[in-house]
């Protein structure tokens, strides 16, 4: 069951809203999920932009439903309404959108938290050498009037320490404390989220735009590896416009458009570089989350 919240960071929703300049904020101290949350509210006719925060998830859930998991207050857990105005969301929904929100998330941490962020297609925000940092959730439908909508749900770790996260996680989780020693108020990542995401509350699904392609360049954490993926395997040359993975295989460039990669552990080229790169040691961390 939700259960509301009147303020977060000690900040009331009304606060939030004119600060973000979004049409609305839905603050809950606990629900199953912000994703499940936002979509009631997109079938219902929620404006674009329209906002879930939740300190809690009791069924938080990342791509092919797996579990997210996070302790409360730990975390920036954000859904928010995209309204694309196109219909053929299952064409074109799953590399753009959340390849776009990948972006905006990457640019958040930065400058809320000082870190510099890699891009692991499709949907996963990596430190390189440090681990996964936040995840992307992208899901969309059609209301019943006809009005296409997507959901972009963001987990960003910000205030866990390693015992924080399930043993088997440890080493391939990171979180803002982990990575800097410090504890960002989750708002300070929050307000340039949302200030990323606001040209694409309502843009189309159209092709990934020359800016963006060269901001994920920048960001890519898997080009150059060699990987598998939908059965192929084959070198990571970045993606395309459509927010496909490329994959250069022997037989030519294949495009991936579903699924995850993995490293291809049958390579015959010994001069293919590793998925994982070397850790560098965390830092020490400080007490306790909020
Ligand atoms: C992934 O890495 O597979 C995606 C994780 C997405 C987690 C976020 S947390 C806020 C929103 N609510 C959910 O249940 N999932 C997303």
């Amino acid at each position: 069951m939700d259960v509301a919240s009147p303020l977060w960071e000690n900040v009331p929703a009304a606060t939030w809203r004119d600060r973000w300049r979004v049409p609305d904020v839905i603050l809950l101290a606990r629900t199953a999920s912000t994703n499940d949350v936002a979509r009631r509210l997109a079938d219902a006719g929620a404006p674009a932009g329209t906002v879930v925060i939740a300190d809690e998830q009791t069924a938080g859930r990342g791509r092919f439903g797996r579990e997210w998991i996070a302790p409360p207050g730990c975390s920036l857990l954000l859904s928010i309404v995209l309204r694309p105005g196109q219909a053929d969301l299952a064409v074109r929904l799953p590399s753009t959108a959340s390849i776009r929100v990948g972006l905006a998330a990457a640019r958040a941490i930065e400058a809320g938290a000082g870190v510099k962020t890699a891009l692991k297609w499709p949907n996963d925000l990596i430190i390189p050498g440090r681990g996964k940092v936040a995840g992307i959730l992208c899901e969309g439908s059609t209301a019943p009037d006809g009005d296409p909508w997507v959901v972009a749900g963001i987990g960003i770790n910000i205030g866990q320490t390693a015992d924080d996260f399930p043993e088997e996680l440890r080493a391939v989780a990171t979180s803002i404390r982990r990575l800097t020693g410090r504890v960002p108020s989750r708002a300070a990542i929050a307000g340039p989220l949302l200030d990323a995401l606001r040209p694409y509350r309502l843009r189309d699904l159209r092709p990934l735009q020359p800016d963006e392609l060269q901001d994920y360049v920048r960001r890519d954490a898997l080009r150059g590896q060699h990987l598998r993926a939908e059965g192929e395997s084959g070198i990571a040359d970045g993606i395309a416009a459509d927010g496909a993975l490329r994959l250069l295989t022997r037989q030519g460039i294949r495009f991936v458009r579903s699924g995850s990669v993995r490293p291809a552990t049958d390579s015959t080229d010994s001069r293919l570089p590793l998925l994982q790169p070397a850790g560098t040691p965390p830092k020490p961390e400080p007490e306790n989350c909020p």
